[in-house]
């Protein structure tokens, strides 16, 4: 099948997708998730171009393992829940999961990207599409406000301004009644740090061309963008046992990530309540 007329920012859906996939393909995968290997297998498209290596790999297959832990546990202690994946991609994360039926799914993302979503992944009885951009702020209009809500950011937010992070967060903060937001963060990215990822995937349909957002240090930063956000968890991706696994220059990343906050902050999972 073939990928449509995606934009470089759409486009960078395929990425993760991929990653996950070849994750599922290993002997011993992070997070083993047989529908990413199907996805992407109906897809008419060059990844090699993509520059997903071990370590890209590793890290988004880790990342995606520790936030369906916080999606599992928000669902089980909510059977009435409603779970909003923004900037959802083509991520089958609502089939790893198998919530209960009770549990409402809305998966945003821009048109183009919903499109061929919806075509390569199943069906599903509970699970809804939003087709719009996170910059307008109607995106929450279809989106029941009155029950426990978990807002799930995968690979989003790096894409995004941080006047548009912020708005997000607002939105999200302003429009439900009580919940958590859960994503993934790369701590403060700056400038050089942009330029440098550009350079050296340079000719790779690499996302550092598409990066805009500068991060935070400070995890509680975020709570002085929206009133009603407070911190609830900081978890590094580098910490986990199973960054045994890591190919090794990433590994010892890893390791040095216990004397150095600043590796650790590098791949963190955030989570905020509201
Ligand atoms: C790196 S992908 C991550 C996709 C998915 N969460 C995953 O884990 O595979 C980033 C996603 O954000 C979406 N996105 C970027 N800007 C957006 C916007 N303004 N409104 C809605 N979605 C957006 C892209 O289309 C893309 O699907």
């Amino acid at each position: 099948m073939d990928v449509g007329d995606l934009s470089p920012v759409e486009q960078t859906a395929l990425l993760t997708e991929y990653a996950r996939a070849v994750d599922a393909r290993l002997p011993e995968p992070l997070l083993g998730d047989p529908l990413a290997e199907r996805t992407v297998a109906q897809l008419d498209f060059d990844f090699t171009t993509l520059g997903v290596t071990p370590s890209v790999r590793s890290l988004v297959a880790l990342r995606a393992k520790m936030l369906d832990e916080k999606i599992a546990t928000f669902v089980a202690a909510h059977p009435d829940a409603v779970v909003v994946d923004i900037g959802a991609g083509l991520n089958s994360v609502l089939f790893r999961i198998a919530p209960p039926p009770t549990v409402d799914w809305y998966s945003v993302d821009l048109p183009a990207v919903i499109a061929l979503r919806e075509k390569v992944l199943p069906t599903h009885d509970r699970s809804r599409s939003v087709a719009a951009s996170l910059t307008e702020p109607q995106w929450t209009n279809s989106i029941p406000a009155d029950r426990p809500t978990l807002v799930l950011a995968d690979g989003l937010f790096a894409f995004l301004t941080e006047p548009v992070v912020i708005a997000i967060l607002r939105r999200i903060t302003e429009h439900f009644g009580s919940g958590v937001v859960v994503f993934n963060d790369y701590g403060p990215v700056s400038r050089l740090n942009r330029i440098m990822g550009k350079l050296a995937t340079r000719g790779a349909n690499s996302p550092h061309s598409q990066w805009d957002f500068p991060g935070f240090k400070d995890a509680h930063h975020p709570e002085s963008w929206a009133p009603r956000l407070r911190l609830l968890a900081e978890a590094s991706v580098m910490q986990r046992p199973e960054a045994a696994a890591f190919p090794p220059a990433l590994r010892l990343a890893g390791r040095l990530s216990r004397w150095v906050p600043a590796i650790a902050r590098k791949a963190r999972v955030l989570q905020y309540g509201f």
